[in-house]
């Protein structure tokens, strides 16, 4: 799997500079995220670097790939316009970089919601594309600590955060988000949902 030369290389006309950056970033991340929980590195570097390929993409561009969406993903793209990204990167890595590795495509597909009972690809990614050196937020530095010794409790503190932000905006909640919160909380266990709870999000509840 030596895909990360040619993947590079065909980026920049799908993205933009800033989000080629931001895709580095991710990769580099998601790669180190890789070592440490003991999975293939190069298939995280590829899936960080090809995470946001859809970003600019719509109804119009796909339609001149000559890429069909079903109507869930036609769905998807009028109720959460935001995310659509994410559901319909898998196609387009397929049909234009010719990846079909599974665990990638997932991996990109579930980069914005996350799900229930990820596999550690899956988790890196989400957890990358938000921890990456290039993102500001409240806490971030002790969550990028957090990401390289407890995955999943990383993956419980970034969903609840989005959950969060979401509720604060106004904005829908894509039902994976939550089912992948509840899964977690039952991963880690009470002590370990309280006590993060406490440290990081007492302000959001007073
Ligand atoms: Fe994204
Ligand atoms: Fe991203």
């Amino acid at each position: 799997l030596r895909f990360e030369v040619s993947i590079l290389e065909k980026l920049s006309l799908f993205l933009d500079d800033k989000r080629v950056k931001h895709s580095l970033k991710v990769a580099l991340v998601a790669k180190k995220l890789a070592k440490i929980y003991g999975i293939d590195e190069e298939k995280a570097y590829s899936a960080g670097l090809l995470h946001d390929i859809a970003k600019t993409q719509n109804l119009e561009s796909l339609a001149e790939k000559k890429i069909k969406i079903n109507s869930e993903l036609k769905k998807i793209y009028q109720e959460y316009p935001q995310i659509w990204h994410a559901f319909v990167g898998p196609l387009i890595i397929k049909k234009e970089f010719k990846v079909n590795d599974k665990n990638i495509l997932n991996a990109v597909k579930w980069h914005t919601t996350g799900k229930a009972k990820m596999t550690t690809l899956e988790k890196i990614l989400f957890v990358a594309d938000y921890i990456e050196p290039g993102r500001e937020f409240k806490d971030i530095k002790i969550i990028q600590k957090i990401a390289y010794t407890n995955i999943n409790l990383a993956v419980y503190i970034l969903a609840s955060k989005t959950v969060m932000h979401l509720l604060e905006k106004g904005q829908k909640i894509h039902g994976s988000i939550i089912n992948c919160r509840n899964y977690y909380i039952n991963v880690l266990g009470k002590k370990n949902i309280y006590d993060t709870t406490n440290k990081l999000f007492k302000s959001n509840f007073n």
